[in-house]
């Protein structure tokens, strides 16, 4: 449908951007904070970047937050890191790391900034992950629970807006890649488990949120990549379903209706795969509603049919920033992912596809009638300061801009948006390419390699996006 008006984004909408934990903060062995498994993973699995001081927010968090301020933020979507509030067993947490995020979040509220916070961005403490067999083991749902009631009892005064775990759908797709995968022969198998597992968590946050926090409203984090058809051809239509079940809606699906679907159901049955579904577990998750969604999108995919005799192929993400070192998948009898003619793609090979974030925005409103807050979206690129020592970023303000206005396309269509948070506001760790892969509104003077003084440099987009959040979304620049 054409709108015959520009589009006109709510009062009180949320505009600010987003980062996570390990990506950001650094001071990974400061003020009692344990070690994390991805930590360890990230000093040496190359091409992962050594976090141990990332962008260095833990110790510049109030130049941060004023940038925030300067720039016009309402809202900034972070992550609260589990060893810094439990750095061990002892059941005590710990005072420096709960001090640590009340300061941040007193200078954000201070600043007339939203808090939008979430639990779990991958940093699962090593103790959990020895004590409990991390995602593995039944035993990390009362250690999660420990430790998401601790926030909520002590920054539910301030913090309204939750979300539970990040991408629990990537962290199943993408087992391996994001550390959650402990053994990929049994992966086909095991990683249902991992997943209801990761559900007992979730529903454990959402019904001690509502239990704790006075009008907190709590939701997951899907990461979102909506999914075409390649052609009119009906088996890529049935090809692009299952793409979107496997990758996204089955998540979705338990989220809202707080129960399996018959999809997965009968393709456990099928494959004689056992989650170890207890009697008590439905009694837990029927009480754990959801109030709305975080949305991260980026990108699209295309599907087509992959006939059962194909040869399987295993997703190989693009790992180093140069254009065609991507391998889509393919899965016999299911679905293949396949290049699409009508979409450019960034280095990495992810499709810049702006409609994608209209259509999934109207998708997830038609099929659960959900508010959304996009928590993460945004243009991975090489950057480095120019001889002028700024940073003049026109691709990520083209990239914004046209993402922006299809959020807002949605709006006029008729979805509950309630804020755009990209992904990131500073520069901060990538999780395939570390520092190689830069995201932020806001210039970190470091490399993987270099240290240099860490300094903040606001790039082109900063000035842009600031002149059009100010705006409420009407100062579209030239
Ligand atoms: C999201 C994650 O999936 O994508 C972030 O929540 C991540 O943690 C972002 O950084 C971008 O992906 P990448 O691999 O380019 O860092």
């Amino acid at each position: 449908m054409i709108h015959k008006e520009n589009p006109v984004f709510p009062k009180n909408f949320f505009w600010g951007a987003s980062s996570a934990a390990w990506q950001v903060e650094g001071a990974v062995n400061e003020d009692g904070r344990t070690p994390a498994v991805i930590d360890l993973n990230s000093q040496t699995k190359k091409p992962f970047a050594d976090n141990s001081i990332a962008s260095d927010h833990y110790h510049h968090y109030k130049e941060d937050v004023a940038l925030m301020k300067e720039a016009g933020f309402t809202s900034y979507r972070f992550s609260i890191a589990w060893p810094r509030i439990y750095p061990d067993n002892s059941g005590v947490p710990n005072q420096k790391g709960i001090d640590f995020y009340n300061h941040l979040i007193d200078e954000l509220k201070a600043n007339g900034i939203e808090p939008i916070v979430t639990l779990y961005h991958y940093d699962m403490p090593v103790w959990v992950d020895k004590e409990y067999n991390g995602w593995y083991g039944r035993g990390i749902v009362d250690a999660f629970d420990q430790y998401v009631r601790t926030c909520f009892k002590e920054f539910g005064d301030r913090v309204k807006y939750w979300l539970s775990i990040n991408e629990q759908n990537m962290q199943i797709v993408y087992g391996e890649w994001l550390g959650v995968c402990k053994n990929k022969d049994t992966w086909f198998t095991d990683q249902w488990k991992v997943n209801h597992i990761m559900n007992l968590c979730h529903a454990k946050a959402v019904i001690a949120c509502h239990e704790l926090v006075p009008d907190g409203k709590i939701g997951p984090v899907p990461g979102m990549v909506p999914i075409y058809s390649n052609t009119g051809n009906p088996m890529d239509q049935i090809a692009r379903l299952n793409a979107e079940e496997f990758t996204e809606k089955i998540w979705n699906d338990f989220y809202v209706h707080q129960k399996y679907s018959n999809f997965i159901i009968n393709y456990w049955k099928e494959n004689n795969i056992d989650p170890d579904i207890r009697p008590e577990d439905q009694e837990l998750f029927n009480q754990a509603k959801i109030d709305y969604f975080g949305v991260n999108c980026y990108r699209s995919n295309t599907a087509a049919e992959a006939k059962v005799d194909e040869k399987p192929q295993a997703y190989e993400l693009n790992k180093l920033g140069i254009k065609g070192n991507l391998k889509f998948p393919v899965v016999p009898g299911e679905y293949k992912l396949v290049y699409n003619d009508y979409v450019q793609y960034t280095d990495w090979d992810w499709e810049i596809d702006p409609v994608a974030m209209r259509y999934v925005l109207r998708d997830m409103w038609n099929l659960y009638h959900l508010p959304m807050v996009i928590t993460e979206n945004g243009y991975g690129a090489h950057e480095d300061v120019d001889e002028n020592g700024e940073v003049n970023d026109v691709e990520r303000i083209e990239f914004l801009k046209n993402q922006i206005y299809q959020v807002g396309l949605a709006i006029q269509d008729g979805v509950q948006v309630i804020g755009y948070n990209p992904w990131s506001f500073t520069d901060l760790l990538s999780t395939g390419n570390g520092m190689a892969k830069r995201y932020g509104l806001v210039f970190i003077n470091r490399t993987d390699d270099d240290l240099r003084d860490l300094s903040r440099i606001k790039k082109a987009s900063f000035y842009w996006y600031s002149k059009l959040i100010k705006s409420n979304g009407t100062d579209w620049g030239k």
